[in-house]
């Protein structure tokens, strides 16, 4: 499975996000785009404003993760804005979830069901064949540079041996904690979106910590 290096732009230098950016076009292969609300998770990001200004200078896909309640509200306002992957929460969509991948689909974007470390990786059974991405949630949603949690490699697993058995061809993301140390072991269990915003601006070297990444992977 190709690997696919998702540097969340949270930990990027707000001052300097278009300079940011264009390292990342040259490094990376999607802009992880974390738009929360404050009440679907305890934290405030960013919305449109920032969104719409990536767009105008991302050379690669842009990939948002909606950690929003009633994300159906606002997912067309996400595609007009030039999204190519977006994903949203199973704990906010819950009945609706099905019918807002299928709306997400149907505009030629790729669609992800998110989950949280204490929701059942079961869950996202009764949505395989109806989402292009599953996304791991490694840490709670809501905040950069939290530790990672190992039971996520096990949840990886469970899901991708699922997606097999049912020949289904959609990726796994895992987001939360993704560094050198355990990019290989998620690699190996079946994910192959990898979001990293710690791991990869903390350094001060964004394009030579996504190489690392790369190579600790293989
Ligand atoms: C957390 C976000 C993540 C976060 C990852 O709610 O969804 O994308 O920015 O940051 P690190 O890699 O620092 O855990
Ligand atoms: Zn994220």
């Amino acid at each position: 499975m190709q690997l696919q290096i998702a540097p969340s732009i949270l930990s990027a230098d707000f001052l300097n996000l278009g300079r940011d950016i264009q390292i990342l076009n040259k490094s990376a292969d999607l802009i992880h785009l974390d738009v929360m609300d404050g009440v679907q998770v305890p934290n405030l990001s960013f919305g449109f404003s920032v969104t719409d200004a990536v767009s105008k200078v991302a050379s690669i896909p842009m990939d948002a993760h909606l950690m929003i309640c009633n994300p159906a509200k606002y997912a067309d306002r996400f595609i007009d804005g030039g999204v190519s992957y977006l994903s949203f929460h199973l704990e906010a969509a819950g009945d609706g979830s099905a019918e807002l991948l299928s709306h997400i689909r149907s505009r030629g974007v790729k669609a992800g069901l998110a989950i949280n470390p204490d929701v059942p990786v079961s869950r996202l059974f009764p949505y395989i064949g109806k989402a292009d991405f599953f996304l791991i949630m490694s840490v709670f949603a809501g905040f950069g540079g939290q530790k990672f949690i190992p039971e996520s490699i096990d949840r990886i697993a469970m899901l991708r041996e699922r997606l097999v058995s049912e020949s289904d061809p959609a990726l796994i993301e895992v987001d939360g904690g993704v560094g050198t140390s355990n990019i290989k072991e998620l690699y190996q269990a079946g994910a192959s979106m990898f979001v990293a915003g710690s791991a990869v601006f903390k350094g001060g070297d964004p394009a030579a910590a996504i190489q690392s990444l790369r190579e600790a992977a293989l």
